[in-house]
């Protein structure tokens, strides 16, 4: 894999920070610029824990990946899947379901040109470049529909991507998703919350993130709960993600529990 401290790819912009490079930086990867730690550093100062945050949230995703595989989820959409990293989607839901289907998406080239290339030999995965404020162009890619098969219950996961959606487009980017599934399918995600949380700290953060192309919104539980509209949260409900069926962490969940910066729920379509 190209090691984007040395070698800026075509196409790339070096100059503005990325959310999936500013991320791969919580999660100590290699691919970020200066540009992206030095955005990352600064959210850090508001937000000490971002590291173990990050890992925490990856923790969450891999837990409810293997709720919805044992609930019989076989086909995985993956939205704003960020770079690869440890306990992708797909090797998790194969540790259940070993055919598993999964399709990420995401709208950074750097993660397409590197999933693309990790996931070449495997004719159940793909990688789609495509816009979640566009649903409809997530829906419908190649890549969507050579995998997806949308008379079936899909696994849709939004980790740490609804907080990306303005209350504007909420019920549009949602609810084109949600109509889009057949009955027994699944939403995951997590959200940051400004519950217990300084407002200095809170808007330190988003004014980083106004910086990239990808603002963020920080909202109560109130405020994120209407993001699961159509969807029944199954137990335990929407709660801080230290809180979700942490029993079931099978080992890979941090040692050291953040948690009360997300909050997180899988929601069933009836
Ligand atoms: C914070 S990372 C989350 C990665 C992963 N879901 C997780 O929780 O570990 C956000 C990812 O979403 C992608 N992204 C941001 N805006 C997007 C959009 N409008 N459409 C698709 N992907 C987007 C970024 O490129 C980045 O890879």
């Amino acid at each position: 894999m190209q090691d984007l401290r040395s070698t800026p790819s075509p196409g790339i912009d070096p100059t503005t920070a990325s959310v999936a490079r500013m991320y791969d930086y919580y999660l100590h990867g290699k691919d970020n610029f200066q540009i992206d730690r030095d955005a990352a550093d600064r959210v850090a100062q508001a937000m000490p824990e971002i590291g173990l945050l990050a890992l925490e949230n990856r923790a969450f995703l891999r837990r409810s990946v293997r709720y919805m595989a044992r609930q019989g989820i076989r086909q995985f959409l993956d939205i704003g899947s960020g770079l690869p990293t440890a306990g992708n989607t797909h090797e998790i839901a194969r540790e259940i379901t070993p055919d598993a289907r999964v399709v990420y998406v995401d709208s950074d080239p750097v993660v397409r040109a590197h999933g693309s290339a990790l996931l070449a030999a495997d004719d159940r995965t793909t990688v789609a470049l495509a816009d979640m404020h566009r649903p409809r162009e997530v829906l419908d890619h190649p890549e969507t529909t050579r995998l997806i098969d949308f008379d079936e219950p899909v696994g849709v996961l939004m980790i740490a991507m609804i907080h990306f959606l303005t209350l504007e487009e909420r019920g549009s980017v949602l609810g084109t998703l949600r109509d889009a599934l057949a009955p027994g399918s699944y939403l995951s995600s997590t959200h940051v919350t400004t519950e217990g949380h300084a407002p200095e700290a809170v808007d330190q953060i988003e004014g980083v993130y106004a910086t990239t192309p990808t603002p963020i919104y920080f909202r109560s539980k109130a405020e994120i709960a209407p993001f699961f509209e159509g969807f029944t949260p199954v137990d335990p409900g929407l709660v801080t993600i230290d809180q979700w069926n942490p029993e079931s962490d099978e080992g890979d969940a941090p040692a050291e529990k953040i948690g009360t910066w997300l909050y997180g729920a899988v929601g069933h379509k009836a």
